[in-house]
């Protein structure tokens, strides 16, 4: 059996932070309910013109400088995002060039805030059945292109960022399992009405390319479903609570993180939290958390870990790692 392990891991975010105190000025809010409604202080927000691209190229770049890799050695390249730089080429496809790759496979996949958790199950089966050695995934957004900026029920929330892991093949595992699900009945919760890469003048004003989140609905939900998917990781791993060294979730809210990590028995000590500092970005939030525990030295090699998500679709899914 090939295992699938991450050698590496980055990140990156861009220099521009947005405070509450910045969107007290924009909207009707105040830095209390932000924080006290989402554990959000500040995020990360792009500039005009950097695509979710330019923000995965440095990701990647210090993921195989930490892995020791160089760009030819990747033989497959998924990126996972909401906010692809185009319709078309890929977002994978523009940062294969950027970074000098060519011939391997690349694609994107779009599975909202789950997209890494999905992007990282899709690598694995590579690597384990020998279709790649060396896989480098990423989870990259610039979410500030598509938020109503006049809405402070969503407005506050997102926010832009990149991160990234290089998987190789390995006879020790690494992943343990991944488990990733869907229901489309639930669509209408959380969704964009016209949904594209690039907002014009046209769709800023009529308004139709915005995020749209019924968030109250959505947050039952996710805690719910969170919970449900604990179990099934778990289980399928003969694993208890005990087991599990860190809690690395997606970064939507940080009570719905709290409720996860309650389940779990494990005290926040052990869960990675980035909420605060970048809010939700995403696709980008897992990788972005785990690059951040393993840089400040938290994760450790051997540790186990849990990863998990939750996003529109709805979609949600998650990894177990021997890191
Ligand atoms: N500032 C001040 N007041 C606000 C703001 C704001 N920014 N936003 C909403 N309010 C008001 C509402 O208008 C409402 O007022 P009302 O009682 O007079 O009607 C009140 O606050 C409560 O609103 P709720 O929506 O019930 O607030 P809630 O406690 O649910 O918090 C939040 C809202 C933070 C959005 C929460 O529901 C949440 O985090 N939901 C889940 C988000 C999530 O996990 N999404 C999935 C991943 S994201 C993805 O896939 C792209």
């Amino acid at each position: 059996m090939i295992h699938a392990r991450i050698t590496g891991t980055g990140s990156y975010l861009p220099e521009r932070i947005l405070t509450n105190q910045d969107l007290e000025k924009m909207v009707e809010t105040s830095d209390t309910w932000i924080r006290e409604r989402t554990g959000i202080e500040q995020r990360h927000i792009a500039e005009n013109g950097q695509l979710t691209s330019d923000l995965a190229e440095p990701a990647a770049r210090r993921a195989l400088e930490a892995a020791g890799k160089l760009p030819s050695d990747v033989d497959l390249l998924i990126v996972a995002t909401t906010t692809p730089d185009r319709v078309f080429p890929s977002t994978a496809c523009l940062l294969q060039q950027k970074l000098g790759i060519h011939g391997s496979p690349a694609f994107d996949i779009q599975a909202v805030c789950t997209g890494f958790v999905y992007a990282l199950s899709v690598a694995e089966k590579f690597i384990n059945t020998g279709a790649a050695r060396c896989a480098l995934v990423i989870g990259a957004e610039t979410l500030s292109r598509i938020v109503n900026w006049q809405d402070r029920g969503t407005c506050v929330l997102f926010a832009d960022g990149a991160g990234a892991v290089v998987l190789e093949a390995s006879e020790e595992p690494g992943i343990i399992s991944t488990h990733i699900h869907a229901d489309g009945a639930y669509e209408s919760l959380l969704t964009t009405v016209k949904p594209g890469p690039d907002v014009d003048p046209q769709r800023l004003a009529d308004g139709t390319a915005f995020i749209e989140m019924r968030g109250n609905e959505v947050f039952k939900i996710a805690v719910n479903t969170l919970g449900r998917i604990v179990d099934e990781t778990l289980e399928a791993a003969g694993m208890t609570n005990a087991d599990i060294d860190w809690l690395v979730p997606h970064q939507a809210n940080i009570r719905i993180i709290q409720a996860t990590a309650r389940k779990l028995d494990l005290p926040m000590e052990r869960v990675v939290v980035t909420v605060n500092k970048h809010g939700n970005t995403s696709a980008a939030s897992v990788p972005l958390a785990l690059d951040t525990a393993v840089r400040d030295g938290r994760i450790k090699r051997g540790d186990t870990i849990l990863l998990e998500a939750f996003g529109g679709g709805f979609t949600w899914g998650s990894a177990l790692i021997r890191f």
